[in-house]
């Protein structure tokens, strides 16, 4: 397997490999035989989509590389993301004869990916587990990093655990069959990744744009390398929620008001970020923290990959809510803001009529997009 590329990610005592490549899913078996050598024990778990698409390709890799597996379905969506889940899955691990050597291979995406990864630290005090994600949001993203969690009544991801995978393997091939709102949905966090720290993505996925949405290997692949490399140097650099981790929070402030206070109904995850970038190129250069010129860029890019759910939300209600989140610090809210093309900064003093204003101009442009 020396042809294809790894990107390694440098967490201290366990360091691992994000490999990406077209077709890769065929030769999975091939790949975990020298990722978690003398393993021959797996749990697939997946959701039904997933296994419809995919499952006999996934399947049918393992069984040449004679390896066990049992297939785990999981009930789909976000709202199955749930402590309850888990536990159900963790009895039927047990049924299947699972022990502290079964390999948990997380196939799908972010929710099966936080699910399996929670799992997976959990059962028995922990095993291995491996994603192989299957939204583009879950390639670029999720699955890199090691966050794992479950949602509660209360809110997000308010349990979980950080528990690294030994391996990410990569097939931009499989998400052909991923609906399109869905995929536009991961481009705007690759998109993310350009604005904060490489602006070759940001060029990039400017100048090929139709080829992108046309989903052609080529470019598609080159995306998700970039943005894997981008989100693999943060992680690598900063394993926990420190400083430099936070700028992959870009867009995500106003984004994740967005998503709260239409109740997860309205935008995908993705969506909602889209126009929590827009409204921080906007902050910034109101604040002047960068010229308009930037500003505009960077809306332009992100609207290129619309249509975007509208924004209905009133600018008050966001900043309100902004003040009351659980990422707020002594009260300030941080903000990762563009200061040039490919670069952010952490900003604690955005005033409340900046966010107001940059909201209310979000209703306003999402009337014409
Ligand atoms: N752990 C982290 O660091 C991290 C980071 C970002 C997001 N997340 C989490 O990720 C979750 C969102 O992930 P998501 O956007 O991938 O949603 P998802 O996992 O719900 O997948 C979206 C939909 O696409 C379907 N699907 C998946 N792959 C497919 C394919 N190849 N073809 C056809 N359909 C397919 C799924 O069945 C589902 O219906 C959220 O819960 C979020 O909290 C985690
Ligand atoms: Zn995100």
């Amino acid at each position: 397997m020396e042809s294809v590329e790894r990107i390694q990610i440098s967490v201290p005592g366990h360091p691992y490999p994000a490999i990406i490549e077209s077709g890769l899913l065929h030769r999975a078996g091939e790949l975990l035989r020298e990722i978690v050598p003398n393993r021959t024990r797996f749990v697939v778990v997946t959701v039904a989509p997933v296994r419809k698409h995919w499952g006999e390709a996934l399947g049918a890799s393992l069984n040449k590389a004679e390896l066990q597996h049992v297939w785990l379905e999981m009930p789909d969506g976000e709202k199955n993301k749930r402590l309850d889940v888990l536990e159900d899955l963790a009895g039927r691990m047990l049924k299947a004869g699972a022990d502290r050597k079964t390999v948990v291979l997380a196939f799908g995406g972010g929710v099966t990916g936080d699910v399996a990864g929670f799992l997976a630290s959990v059962f028995m005090r922990g095993v291995d587990v491996v994603q192989i994600p299957t939204t583009l949001l879950a390639q670029v993203d999720a699955s890199i990093g090691g966050k794992t969690g479950v949602d509660m009544k209360e809110g997000k991801n308010l349990l979980g655990t950080f528990h690294h995978p030994r391996a990410v393997i990569i097939d931009p091939a499989v998400l052909s069959t991923l609906p399109d709102r869905e995929y536009r949905a991961g481009l705007y966090e690759a998109l993310k990744c350009g604005f904060i720290r490489n602006k070759d993505i940001f060029d990039y996925m400017e100048r090929n744009r139709d080829r992108i949405l046309q989903r052609e290997q080529e470019p598609l692949e080159w995306v998700i390398r970039a943005a894997v490399q981008v989100k693999a140097d943060v992680v690598s650099a900063d394993e926990r929620e420190g400083d430099l981790r936070r700028i992959l929070n870009f867009g995500h402030t106003i984004g994740h008001a967005l998503e709260a206070e239409t109740g997860y109904k309205q935008f995908l995850h993705g969506e909602a970020v889209a126009w929590g970038m827009v409204a921080a190129a906007m902050i910034a250069a109101a604040l002047q923290k960068t010229d308009s010129e930037t500003a505009r860029r960077i809306i332009s890019s992100v609207l290129a990959y619309a249509p975007l759910p509208k924004v209905q939300t009133r600018g008050k209600r966001i900043a309100r809510r902004l003040t009351t989140d659980k990422k707020t610090v002594n009260g300030v809210v941080h903000f990762i803001l563009p200061t040039e093309l490919g670069r952010v900064e952490v900003t604690p003093d955005v005033p409340e009529r900046a966010v107001v204003q940059a909201v209310e101009e979000l209703r306003y442009l999402s009337q014409s997009v």
